[in-house]
């Protein structure tokens, strides 16, 4: 029995009951049987929740593109790599081979060596949807340098944040990117960002949309020509197994996002094997993510999971809605995509342009359809298997987090009988635990609470770069011995796992996990503003859109409401990034107060739920009167 891929039911049961009962030979055996190591490890695991520290085949030596990429080219030098598909579709598509993808990567480490970039360096990756995203990701990989990738829909603000956080040393970026029928000003917004950082030596530009930028004298250089010069030989760095491979960011519940670091065994091993089984990919098989590789689906499930299996991922540089809304569908029949992975929110808005963008083509490749960001609502399921799997495609609603690297929990298809809105089961080595609010365990099924993991896994992030106690206080402290994911789960009578949402303060709207905080912080810079609270209210398409209270400072000025509202939009446009743009707002007199000043978030998300027939204890209030009123005048 095969213990990397599971092809049926019993066989799920009997790899997991092993993974749990002796979780070291069980990586092992994975880790041993398909991966290319420099050097065996010395201890599978080491772990201890309460520092925390979780160390995943130490002592072994890799590097993680000669998994990706040099082991490919003796079994399947001229299989397409990565398959791009432009944001016109009037332009070709490009298929990748490995041996090109090889000599790619090899060039592109090289021009960072010759930059100056060295091993444990953090070079930030500011791209849009185009092949040299993944490229200078293996790269970097290539040479044991820190990616660190933001996704190309934040601000300026966000980008000096983030590069701040990490001291990075170099920012590689495009000249700007098509988005649909727009473009974005991307080394624009590179430069905005710059004049706050001063870690950063050097920038890489490629060229994507030929515009007419400014190139800073010393500081800013052409991609294009230092890759033609450069050789297409670059020998792998050896790393060791934990190593960090790259960081990523997250928002949290203060206004300084989370750096996650990732580590390079654990990682490629967790992200391989769960591309493998969630994915059931077959050798001849198309495989297309459509998130971005600025997120960790993208990381994990565009880029090292499927390469490290030999796949041919699409990486798509447009939109759902470009020219059409027929856009997926016409990409998925062009290219017979085999498995398609993309998020709620984007169903949502396909279901609703009707059948007539979906019916012109060919859907008949489509073997599985995942899901994943957000809790999938029963109606967006059902058009999915109905319209687009023609309900013989399972579809794997995959629970996870940047924190966990991989899928954590989800069907494995033609395995698990998959259940509308349901992960349903955890992977392989996974130990999920339901507690109730005075930290013990809840056991048993038909029982619900916060979701927990009890027992490492090889992909778990290791610390939030810089800052090891905020790892700690954040995901370790909430229960005992216990990772704690910020999500509330249910568990039903068969032991399913249907995840409810966040329990925390951050929301997500359109797949984006959004922290309340920040946002707060770039409304309260508006010199009108005294105080702000941000809220989640569902939304047909978004799945969550916020909601924000205000209070004006006490000036006796009259106020253009209008005015205002538009102005703190484009503050958190300016500060976070147009996916955090407040749906609602309302101007209130006050916010309802505990005693010791904290804001009753609990009450205004009722209000914006316009769920208001019962608000719970108000008693421990403040300023009860203010409620009223926010009722009374409630969006
Ligand atoms: C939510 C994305 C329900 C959850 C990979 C989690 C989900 C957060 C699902 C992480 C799902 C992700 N069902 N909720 N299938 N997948 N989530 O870090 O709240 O961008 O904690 O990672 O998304 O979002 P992140």
């Amino acid at each position: 029995m095969s213990t990397y891929h599971i092809k049926h039911l019993e066989e799920y049961f009997h790899v997991y009951r092993k993974s749990v009962r002796d979780a070291e030979t069980f990586w092992a055996e994975i880790a041993e049987e398909h991966f290319l190591w420099r050097k065996k490890w010395q201890q599978v695991l080491s772990w201890d929740f309460t520092k925390p520290e979780v160390k995943w085949f130490e002592g072994a030596q890799l590097n993680i593109t000669e998994n990706c990429i040099d082991r490919h080219l003796t079994s399947r030098p001229h299989k397409t790599a990565i398959l791009f598909e432009p944001n016109d579709p009037k332009d070709d598509a490009q298929h990748i081979t490995y041996k090109q993808l090889y000599e790619r990567v090899n060039k592109f480490a090289n021009v960072l060596k010759e930059r100056g970039i060295k091993k444990g360096d953090r070079v930030c990756i500011y791209l849009p949807m185009i092949p040299e995203l993944a490229v200078s990701v293996l790269a970097c990989a290539r040479i044991g340098a820190i990616h660190s990738v933001v996704f190309a829909g934040f601000s300026a603000t966000a980008l000096a944040t983030r590069i701040n956080d990490s001291s990075c040393k170099m920012v590689i970026t495009s000249d700007g990117s098509y988005r649909g029928a727009k473009t974005i000003d991307l080394k624009g917004i590179v430069d905005e960002a710059l004049n706050e950082c001063k870690s950063v030596e050097s920038v890489l530009v490629a060229q994507r949309i030929h515009s007419d930028i400014t190139m800073k004298d010393g500081r800013d250089t052409w991609l294009q020509p230092l890759l033609d010069a450069a050789s297409t030989i670059c020998e792998p760095e050896v790393m060791d197994a934990e190593d960090p491979l790259f960081i990523l960011y997250t928002s949290g519940s203060t206004g300084q996002p989370k750096g996650m670091v990732h580590t390079t065994a654990g990682y490629m091993v967790y992200a391989a094997y769960t591309f493998k089984n969630v994915f059931q990919y077959q050798e001849d098989d198309v495989y297309w993510c459509t998130a971005d590789i600025g997120w960790i689906t993208g990381h994990s499930y565009i880029v090292y999971g499927p390469l490290a299996n030999g796949a041919t991922t699409v990486m798509f540089e447009g939109v759902p809605s470009y020219p059409d809304f027929g856009r997926f569908w016409q990409l998925v029949a062009k290219h017979k995509v085999n498995q398609f992975y993309t998020a709620p929110t984007a169903i949502r808005a396909l279901a609703k342009q009707g059948l007539e963008v979906v019916e012109p083509y060919d859907l008949s490749s489509l073997k599985v359809l995942g899901t994943v960001g957000e809790p999938i609502n029963e109606e967006a399921w059902h058009w999915y298997n109905d319209n687009i799997g023609k309900k013989k495609s399972p579809i794997v609603d995959t629970w996870w987090q940047t924190e966990t690297g991989g899928i954590m929990i989800s069907p494995i298809p033609f395995s698990t009988p998959t259940k509308p809105t349901y992960a349903t089961l955890p992977m392989p080595g996974i130990q999920p635990a339901l507690m109730n609010e005075n930290g013990q365990e809840i056991k048993g099924n038909q029982v619900e609470g916060r979701l927990c993991i009890k027992f490492p896994w090889p992909s778990m992030a290791r610390t939030i770069w810089g800052n090891h106690q905020r790892y700690k206080d954040t995901y370790f402290s909430a229960f005992e011995n216990k990772y704690f994911t910020g999500d509330g789960a249910l568990r039903d009578e068969v032991g399913y796992y249907r995840i409810t949402g966040r329990v925390d303060d951050v929301i997500i709207v359109s797949g984006h996990n959004l922290g309340t905080a920040p946002i707060e912080d770039a409304i309260n810079e508006h010199p009108a503003v005294a105080e702000s609270a941000i809220v989640g209210f569902p939304h047909d398409i978004k799945g969550n859109a916020l909601y924000g209270y205000v209070t004006f400072k006490d000036t006796g000025e009259s106020r253009d409401h209008t005015n205002v509202r538009t102005e703190i939009n484009q503050l958190i446009t300016e500060r976070i990034g147009p996916i955090a743009k407040l749906d609602k707002i309302q101007f209130t007199k006050g916010l309802p107060k505990t005693r010791s000043g904290k804001i009753m978030r609990r009450i205004l998300r009722k209000i914006a739920h316009k769920d208001t027939s019962n608000l719970g204890d108000t008693s421990t209030l403040l300023n009860p009167e203010v409620v009223q009123s926010i009722i009374d005048n409630a969006l």
